[in-house]
């Protein structure tokens, strides 16, 4: 580190711990956010702190980690929308509920006479937790003495830390994913190498967010020093967490590529309702054409479907600097229905075409590409009993499709 610049703060190196935190086995989960949620008590001198996850119905919130004991691990804590219909609706809305004044603000203030006054708790800190999109509970500070008055940077450490445990939690479900497959004995060398991506790439997105919070660290504490010569470091090492963060987001896409619900879909539907992000997508010297006006109904997740479109349109799209037309439609043949996206760029060579679903394969250097788009979308495909396949286009460039069997009336 640089023996220069004022020392690294608190929140800093707390955040570097949690961060640093890594599982080899799901078992490992209630130890790593035990461990996050002591380290995020002791860096905002909080007694109480807890992880809560709302329940099913949304109508409770089960205490699963907890220091200084908000309530017992395990027990529930009714969250009747009746009576916290404010609070309710602010953790609705994914807010984070910052309250100095716990018993006075308008969306803390409903729990003051059955649960704030009983402990004491006069500054509340709430701030929702994600997992895979969805809102999934709440890290919740629970201040007692007199009151105080939490700062931006304290509200953004906590953010921070609630973010850090979802990534644990979804690397614990991948880990547990991964340990099914090997526990069901799966032979195909095919799955088998997934279920290894899935893992590799959970891995080096964790190791690099590591990465990347090390660079900020040091931005920020450069940042703090003021000096004017600094700023083009500065503005380099931004430039750099930006990419940086492109790729961890990729990487994260490609291990979550795991169907969270599969349920009947229509694919000419999620297509027609992708037309204008499309069209962003695409650019001014790309004409887009779209062909989907048949239903075409299978079993699938939405959020991954419209991912598959979305990488095949970025391909299309990159493949045509000099502009031309790209076709997406959707068909359905018997028993399948198709996704298939043509360009008129210049093809596909052989030598290349081998390679196109390799995680990490591109040609796009200098652009940046990742290399996870064609293997995500083959991942999602096959997780949809589908297939992905490519061929020529006429008249030049090249078609990629993606083939999923038709939903069968009456299956579920
Ligand atoms: N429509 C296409 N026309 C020509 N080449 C293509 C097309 N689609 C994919 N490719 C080739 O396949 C490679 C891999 O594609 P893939 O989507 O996996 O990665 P990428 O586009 O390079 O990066 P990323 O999608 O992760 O940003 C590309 O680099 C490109 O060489
Ligand atoms: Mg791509």
């Amino acid at each position: 580190m640089s023996s220069f610049g004022p020392p690294i703060t608190g929140f800093e190196s707390a955040r570097l711990r949690i961060a640093q935190l890594k599982l080899a086995d799901a078992r490992e989960l209630a130890v790593a956010i035990e461990r996050a949620v002591a380290i995020s008590a002791q860096s905002l001198g909080v007694r109480r702190v807890g992880v809560f996850m709302l329940s099913e119905n949304r109508r409770a919130l089960d205490a699963l980690h907890t220091v200084g004991a908000p309530v017992t691990e395990g027990q529930r804590l009714p969250l009747p929308l009746a009576d916290w219909p404010a609070y309710a609706a602010a953790i609705d809305e994914r807010r984070v509920i910052a309250a100095d004044d716990a018993l006075e603000d308008p969306r803390t203030r409903e729990l003051a006479d059955s649960y704030l006054v009983a402990h004491g708790i006069t500054s509340m800190l709430d701030v929702p937790i994600f997992i895979g999109g969805e809102l999934w509970g709440i890290l919740c500070h629970e201040h007692q003495g007199p009151q105080r008055t939490w700062t931006e940077r304290e509200i953004d450490f906590a953010i921070s830390v609630a973010d850090m445990i979802s990534t644990l939690f979804e690397q614990a479900s991948r880990l547990a994913l991964e340990k099914e497959l090997h526990v069901r004995d799966v032979t195909s060398t095919k799955q088998r190498k997934n279920a290894a991506l899935v893992q590799l790439g959970a891995g080096v997105a964790h190791d690099f967010n590591t990465v990347l919070q090390t660079i900020m660290l040091l931005a920020e504490t450069a940042a703090r020093t003021g000096a004017a010569d600094a700023r083009e470091s500065l503005d380099l090492i931004r430039e750099e967490c930006g990419r940086g963060s492109r790729i961890v987001r990729q990487l994260l896409d490609f291990a979550r590529a795991t169907p969270r619900s599969m349920v009947p879909v229509d694919l000419a539907a999620v297509v027609t309702s992708m037309r204008g992000s499309m069209d962003a997508l695409v650019g001014e010297k790309v004409q887009l054409d779209v062909h989907a006006s048949d239903a075409a109904v299978i079993e699938g997740d939405r959020a991954q479907l419209e991912q598959i479109v979305m990488n095949l349109v970025v391909n299309a799209r990159d493949a045509m600097p000099n502009g031309g037309t790209m076709r997406v439609a959707v068909t359905e043949d018997a028993g399948e229905a198709r996704l298939s996206v043509s360009d008129e760029g210049e093809g596909i060579a052989e030598d290349v075409r081998d390679h196109i679903f390799e995680p990490f394969f591109t040609t796009k250097g200098e652009e940046g590409g990742t290399g996870l788009g064609l293997a995500t979308v083959a991942v999602i495909a096959e997780q949809h009993g589908g297939s992905v396949s490519v061929e020529p286009a006429p008249g030049g460039g090249t078609t990629i499709s993606v083939h999923v069997p038709r939903r069968r009336e009456g299956v579920v």
